[in-house]
């Protein structure tokens, strides 16, 4: 399939000079939708997962069916002041903007393998900070999975030493 079929590119959203690559049109075509986590999952067969992190909000719909089709746990990776129990919690720059997230002490537990799951990898300050707080509490990052890349954007660098692994790129 290809899936850009199913993105639909906003020019100038947020703001000026982003394109913004919106999933929600794939979200809703059930088809599409269940062949990108398939796909995904293909792409990650060789690797061993004890658990899938992803962060709020889009990491949540790429990150959880994959970690139901895994049959492996999904830890939420929140924006601040969200998760109800002590948290770790690192700041963040984003492509327009920065922010903090936060994941529960207790989530990872030392030496579990951890899959990064979120739709878009675009500078990797997101992905990068995830990383940050699994290893903060002793997990062992296996990769990152991704429906779109932004190569333009260099994401891969921030995570030198992920494997990444991506439905479909744009420039
Ligand atoms: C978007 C996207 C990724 C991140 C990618 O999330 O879903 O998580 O930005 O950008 P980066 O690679 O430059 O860090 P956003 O923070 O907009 O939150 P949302 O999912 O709640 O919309």
């Amino acid at each position: 399939m290809d899936f850009k079929e199913h993105i639909r590119v906003i020019p100038d959203f947020p703001q000026e000079g982003i394109s913004f690559k919106d999933i929600t049109t794939l979200l809703q075509n059930g088809e599409a939708y269940k062949q990108s986590i398939d796909e995904l999952r293909k792409l990650l067969k060789d690797l061993k997962i004890d658990v899938i992190a992803g962060p709020e909000a889009r990491g949540f719909v790429v990150g959880a069916p994959l970690a139901y089709a895994l049959g492996v746990g999904f830890v939420p990776i929140r924006k601040t002041g969200k998760l109800p129990y002590k948290t770790i919690q690192a700041e963040y720059a984003l492509e327009y903007g920065k922010d903090i997230l936060a994941m529960h002490v207790d989530a990872v537990q030392p030496g579990q393998n951890v899959l990064i799951a979120d739709d878009l990898l675009a500078t990797g300050g997101t992905i990068a900070t995830c990383v940050d707080l699994i290893r903060q509490v002793g997990g062992n990052v296996v990769g990152a999975a991704f429906m779109i890349e932004l190569q333009d954007l260099n994401g891969r660098e921030k995570l030198p030493d992920i494997e990444v692994f991506t439905l479909t790129q744009y420039p």
